[in-house]
């Protein structure tokens, strides 16, 4: 085997430094997160999106790499780029799993334990020799959300080991034996829609939602609604509301709740299947999607934020108390926030305002914390610029509200990944605490737009504007340890999502018992009132939406095309300049 690159070399904290070709067929989560804990090490990274063979060829020609990784990929590396380089492939199965649909089985057969296995590319595809292989517990949650969180942590400590293990030279790769205990995987065919179909007449709740979350976010399950098809995605319990198995028998914030031999679910989204032929279609809220052929009769079941807290329910919101601290819980699909959701997740943050509490933590228990104005929605709508201006007004408003609060603490919990106006909106708080695991996108120039969410308050005042100005026209991604550097987020605390939980907790539960808060409670009403001297919120409020409005209904602005590529999943002739290192 030949290495294109000089080889590893000598880091002066005596680590092995290597030169990495990350080839992925997008820039995900997963991707997204090994390059920012790569480059962390001060290993040279550069990214090639696996758009064509010959393209991937050239790069790695240019490139010249130590080693090819490749953390999510859906096609296969060409022989010639195997034989030539080494190439490690991040597979979403323990030891021995091969196939396609690998995390998918998992949920479907309630696997509690899963792994995550570097090996190396060779002619029989997931078959290679093994760099390193992680376990993990599987959560009761969705597939995206457990690649997001237990999958990708697993992935990182696999990656860094496997990495290690090439750069010392001498780490000999097991090859795959199934005669082996800890050889647990087998090979699964692809996982298709047949298999995956829910019979409602006779599947029990707990079926329903092993099905549902195997095939959340993607592909969904195909289903049929009031005579149409569509993919339905998510699925969530519900403890009281009960019907005839199938009919849809409420709605709640976009949701409809569909009943089933034993109980109910919550499905959020919904896609329609789409016509030979036709327009893309993408997900939506499930009433929304359903539009005029939802019966009229199908009742609005609310639930409050704080009922929603103590019951088994599906809801974006819930709040509880505890120790003197209040937790405002909001969560999205894909972290995307529509007009509604903002004005919605704006009346519960009243609300929580009006508690007698001086410290209010704000974030989702996992998963994103948010990633700004709803794309999908804002496409669906029949005048997307209109929706768009509607859809950053609202945001700005739950933004402004924050800011303006000056009898609380506000602390934004981030157990993940924030992009674009989702992170704005965390800046808002006093302090932002981070899970180390979480990425950060602090810009909004893939987009094409300026950006709003009072950025150019915060984000400044928090990093100074030299670092602003990098962070926002980079546009690359930036891990926790690395925000917390330049004082893009405040603290950092390792470990899973349920730790994550405990220390923000413990820590708020400081601060709201430290004999200084009332102190620091005038110090942080004086700032503002100092800050609104200087210049009002109002004012960088309506510079950002000038800007925002010429990019929403300006012409030849590339906002309205670059989010038809994002709703759609168009891929890009070649991989984006910014990612080229
Ligand atoms: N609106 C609608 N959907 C969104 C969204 C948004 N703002 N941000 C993310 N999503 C959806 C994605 O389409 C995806 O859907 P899928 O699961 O059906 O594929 C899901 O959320 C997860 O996003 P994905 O891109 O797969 O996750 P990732 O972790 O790989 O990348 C981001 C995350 C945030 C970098 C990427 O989704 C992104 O760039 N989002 C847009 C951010 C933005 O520009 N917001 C508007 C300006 S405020």
């Amino acid at each position: 085997m030949l290495r294109s690159g000089h080889g590893p070399t000598k880091h002066p904290d005596g680590g092995q430094l290597v030169r990495i070709l990350l080839v992925a067929s997008a820039f995900n989560s997963l991707t997204q997160r090994v390059h920012a804990e790569l480059r962390e090490r001060d290993h040279e990274v550069g990214v090639e999106l696996a758009l064509g063979d010959d393209l991937l060829r050239a790069r790695v020609a240019r490139f010249r790499p130590d080693l090819i990784l490749a953390p999510m990929l859906t096609t296969a590396i060409p022989e010639d780029v195997w034989t030539e380089h080494p190439v490690f492939i991040v597979h979403p199965g323990p030891m021995g799993d091969r196939g396609p649909s690998s995390l998918d089985w998992a949920i479907t057969e309630g696997a509690t334990r899963w792994g995550v296995t570097v090996l190396q590319a060779v002619a029989e595809m997931d078959a290679g020799p093994i760099w390193a292989s992680v376990g993990f517990d599987v959560a009761p949650c969705g597939k995206s959300e457990l690649y997001r969180n237990e999958v990708s942590d697993a992935a990182v400590e696999a990656v860094l080991t496997a990495v290690r293990r090439f750069a010392s030279g001498d780490y000999v790769p097991e090859p795959l034996d199934y005669d082996r205990p800890d050889v647990t995987g087998r090979l699964r065919p692809f996982l298709t829609q047949q298999v995956r179909r829910i019979d409602w007449a006779t599947a029990d709740t707990a079926t329903v939602i092993r099905t549902l979350r195997a095939a959340d976010s993607q592909p969904g399950v195909l289903d049929e609604l009031f005579g149409r098809e569509y993919f339905v995605h998510g699925g969530h319990h519900e403890d009281r509301l009960r019907g005839e198995p199938g009919a849809v028998i409420a709605t709640r914030d976009g949701a409809i709740c569909r009943a089933t031999v034993d109980g109910a679910v919550w499905l959020p989204q919904l896609r329609p299947r789409r016509v030979p032929g036709g327009p893309v279609t993408f997900k939506m809220p499930a009433t929304d999607a359903l539009g005029a052929d939802l019966p009229a009769g199908v009742p609005e079941v609310p639930v409050s934020p704080a009922e929603a807290a103590v019951r088994d329910t599906w809801s974006e919101l819930r709040y509880h108390e505890d120790a003197g601290v209040g937790y405002l819980e909001f969560a999205y699909p894909g972290g995307a926030m529509d007009t509604r959701q903002c004005r919605r997740l704006l009346a519960a943050y009243r609300e929580a305002c009006d508690r007698p509490v001086d410290v209010l933590v704000l974030g989702p228990r996992r998963d994103f914390f948010s990633n700004g104005i709803h794309l999908n929605v804002i496409e669906a709508a029949d005048d997307p610029a209109e929706e768009s201006w509607r859809n950053i007004n609202a945001i700005d408003d739950v933004v402004e509200a924050i800011l303006t609060t000056t009898d609380k603490l506000v602390i934004a919990a981030l157990a993940g990944n924030a992009a674009a106006g989702g992170v704005m909106l965390a800046l808002a708080a006093d302090h932002v605490w981070c899970r180390e695991s979480v990425v950060l996108n602090p810009h909004y120039r893939l987009m094409g737009l300026h950006g709003s969410e009072y950025w150019t308050y915060t984000l400044p005042q928090r990093v100074g504007p030299e670092v602003a100005a990098q962070l926002t026209s980079r546009t690359l991604p930036v891990g926790a340890r690395a925000a917390a550097r330049v004082g893009l987020v405040d603290k950092v605390f390792d470990g899973s999502t349920e730790r994550f939980r405990a220390q923000v907790r413990r820590e708020a539960e400081i601060l709201a018992a430290a004999p200084e808060l009332q102190n620091l409670l005038l110090a942080k009403k004086q700032r503002r009132a100092a800050d609104e001297a200087v210049r009002p919120l109002a004012q960088y409020r309506a510079e950002e939406l000038a800007h925002m409005h010429r990019n929403f209904f300006g012409d030849g602005e590339s906002y309205h095309r670059l989010r038809r590529d994002f709703v759609a999943n168009t891929k890009p002739p070649a991989t984006p300049p910014y990612l080229l290192g």
